[in-house]
């Protein structure tokens, strides 16, 4: 069986389950012994429509199988495409079923996406020897969205690394992508009627996003002395569109308002409260000019752009500007609000009929359910499921992207180890781990689960090599969780597969990150420390209280022998806005030899070490003693760190007080896992 690329999986005395290097792992596969074996005489026939068959034989040729195609049927060494009425118990339409015998491989499906699937699991299974396993793959996908969005407009990536990528997306069946092509450092898209936005607002000063955005944060002329940036003109659009097409992947544009507008509001400053260039981010919702500007640009890229959905962003509008501005004032008194909030749900919903009167839907940010949802609206969640479940609740369709799962744009290993990050954890496991279904769901509810996406935000991703390495292999995980059904999901066996495909992805030319010598979570982290304060009582001094949000369980996070592992935000750090002062209370004298807390700081989201730690101990729980002043010079610096803060030497005591202060001028949140007690 060597070079079958087949793996033995021993559960307990059973039979040995056999199973394929595919990935997304395939609904059922049957495995019959024996191999049919791809050669040069090998013959292609495709029974489908006329558009389909054309892709397909274009696609197989240039694959590595470079299958010719036959002239008529033939009966034997043959690949057969069949597209059918009905295939089996298959309901998706881009299920196939896979059939290999010692005469050829038969594929059928109803569609051509489902035809082109089964060919992208022929290639998984023909990789290394050419030769396919005989028996029979039957597979569909359990979510029919299932996404990634580049972020092009932090740092632009050009055409043909979105087609690199498009192979790549297609390869392990993901169907949907998502391009976010406007925002604060630059404007991507040609927009015919306003120049301004490609040949002013697609350029800045500064090459890398984080140099810029903490400096000048100034547009620049096109061709002018030093400017970076870029867009893609609507041919190239057209080009990627089509690439993808052949790639059975819908393009969905991304087109953010009312917010993350600051280039076209320094561009075209009339949309804005102010008229002041640089001044916001917010297009002015009370102006009629924002609408016809908006509109105007919408028809360029619906012609475009063929896909269902129009993402409108719709997130993180500080709707500061209308509070004051009397154009947006006079809208909410003619049109009855009472709250802000409503003239985000005013632009959402008008944006919204005005695509539903040109065939188009509307695909938004979670926070297009404040102030109310438009009626046919999609909601893709990124701020947590909430959003998602919110939406679904309200009968809309959602997509599941939160940033604890899907922000490829996180650390994939130990911060040390990686390029600088926007921060977070999200290693391999943990994307492999999401299920966008909570099990609290009614098959209706489910339903409404439209799929998944994972998104990658640039701003801290200047390279295209760069990009690559947070998609790859991360980007797997996410295929299987949007493809494949639960009960076939093990992160073990998908790690294999992984590993495998990594070496793949190199050899075809991917950066990727390097699975094989992953560090993992910080020691500590998944598994249980032991020392004399675990499951004891902590008292909290009231000023000093944790920070609800960042809770890591409660009152017991800091004794419960689980470290933080390396984000903040992964609910194993507690969180303090004004110091730390907690006493642990051991319940008897106890003799102790150290005291220590781990701290970590990362200055972007405003996380610092201690300026100050005190430990000291009592045996009424009234007198205290000072063990340990410790003081430190906070430094902002890029890294995440991790600081050990505490005492060491011996004594005796009942009562072990610790207490660490903040460094004023850098205020922010000190983030404490366990204070541990030796
Ligand atoms: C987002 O991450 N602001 C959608």
């Amino acid at each position: 069986m060597a070079g079958l690329l087949l793996s033995l999986t021993f559960t307990g005395c059973e039979q040995p389950k056999e199973t394929l290097s595919i990935i997304p792992v395939p609904l059922n596969t049957e495995i019959v012994g024996g191999a049919f074996a791809v050669n040069e005489q090998t013959q292609l026939w495709i029974d489908a429509p006329e558009a389909d068959k054309k892709i397909l034989q274009e696609y197989l040729a240039a694959s590595p199988l470079k299958l010719s195609v036959a002239t008529e049927r033939p009966t034997d060494n043959f690949i057969l495409l069949n597209q059918t009425e009905g295939v089996g118990d298959i309901k998706s339409q881009e299920g196939y079923v896979l059939t290999a015998t010692k005469n050829g491989v038969e594929i059928q499906a109803t569609s051509g996406a489902g035809l082109f699937y089964g060919v992208q699991t022929l290639l998984q299974m023909t990789k290394e020897a050419n030769k396919v396993a005989l028996g029979t793959i039957t597979d569909e996908p359990r979510f029919e969205y299932r996404g990634m969005m580049l972020d092009v407009s932090r740092h632009f990536f050009g055409l043909d690394f979105v087609k690199k990528q498009i192979d790549a997306m297609a390869y392990y069946k993901l169907n949907r992508l998502h391009i976010h092509l406007t925002d604060a450092a630059g404007w991507r898209i040609e927009i015919k009627k306003y120049p301004r936005l490609t040949n002013f607002a697609a350029w800045r000063t500064g090459k890398n996003w984080k140099e810029w955005w903490n400096g000048d944060k100034k547009y620049v002329e096109e061709g002018s002395e030093g400017a970076v940036g870029g867009y893609f003109t609507q041919d190239q659009c057209r080009e990627i569109v089509e690439y993808a097409k052949k790639h059975y992947i819908t393009v969905i544009p991304e087109i953010e308002m009312p917010s993350h507008s600051e280039e076209v509001l320094t561009a075209y400053p009339e949309l804005s409260c102010t008229h002041v260039p640089y001044k916001q981010a917010d297009f002015c919702v009370g102006n009629e000019k924002t609408f016809e500007f908006l509109e105007n640009v919408l028809l360029e890229v619906m012609e475009i752009f063929p896909s269902e959905y129009i993402h409108v962003g719709g997130d993180e509008a500080s709707k500061k500007s209308w509070e004051t501005c009397p154009l947006c004032q006079a809208r909410m008194k003619k049109e009855g609000m009472k709250e802000i909030d409503e003239l985000q749900s005013y632009l959402i919903h008008r944006v919204e009929k005005f695509l539903n009167e040109h065939g188009r839907n509307l695909l938004g940010w979670d926070e297009i359910l404040e102030g109310g949802l438009a009626p046919n609206a999609t909601v893709m969640s990124w701020r947590g499921v909430e959003g998602g479940l919110k939406a679904i609740e309200g009968g809309h369709r959602a997509i599941m992207s939160p940033g604890g799962f899907c922000y490829f744009d996180s650390y994939q290993d130990a911060p040390h180890t990686q390029p600088e990050a926007i921060g977070g954890y999200l290693p391999l496991k943990k994307v492999y781990s999401y299920d966008p279904i909570p099990e609290t769901f009614t098959p209706e509810q489910a339903k409404l689960m439209y799929g998944v996406q994972a998104n990658l935000w640039a701003e801290y991703i200047p390279t295209p090599e760069h990009l690559e390495y947070m998609i790859y292999p991360r980007i797997l995980a996410l295929a299987e969780v949007a493809w494949s059904a639960v009960p076939n999901k093990d992160y073990d066996d998908f790690h294999a597969r992984a590993l495998k495909a990594v070496d793949e992805l190199r050899a075809k030319g991917y950066n990727t990150f390097d699975l094989k010598n992953e560090v993992g979570n910080r020691p500590g982290a998944d598994k249980p420390i032991e020392h004399l304060g675990i499951g004891k009582k902590v008292v909290y001094v009231d000023s000093t209280q944790y920070y609800k949000g960042y809770a890591a369980g409660g009152d017991d996070a800091l004794v419960n022998g689980i470290l933080g592992g390396w984000s903040y935000t992964d609910q194993l750090w507690q969180g303090f806005l004004n110091g730390v002062d907690v006493t642990i209370d051991l319940e008897k004298e106890t003799p102790i030899k150290s005291v220590n807390a781990d701290f970590m700081q990362i200055c972007g989201p405003g996380v610092f070490m201690p300026k100050q730690v005190i430990v000291s101990i009592s045996n009424d729980g009234k007198e205290f003693t000072e063990l340990a002043k410790v003081d430190h010079q906070v430094v902002k610096d890029d890294a995440v760190t991790f600081k050990t803060f505490g005492w060491s030497g011996e004594a005796n005591a009942r009562y072990v007080r610790y207490q660490a202060s903040h460094d004023e001028q850098f205020g922010g949140f000190l983030f404490v896992d366990e204070i541990v007690i030796k």
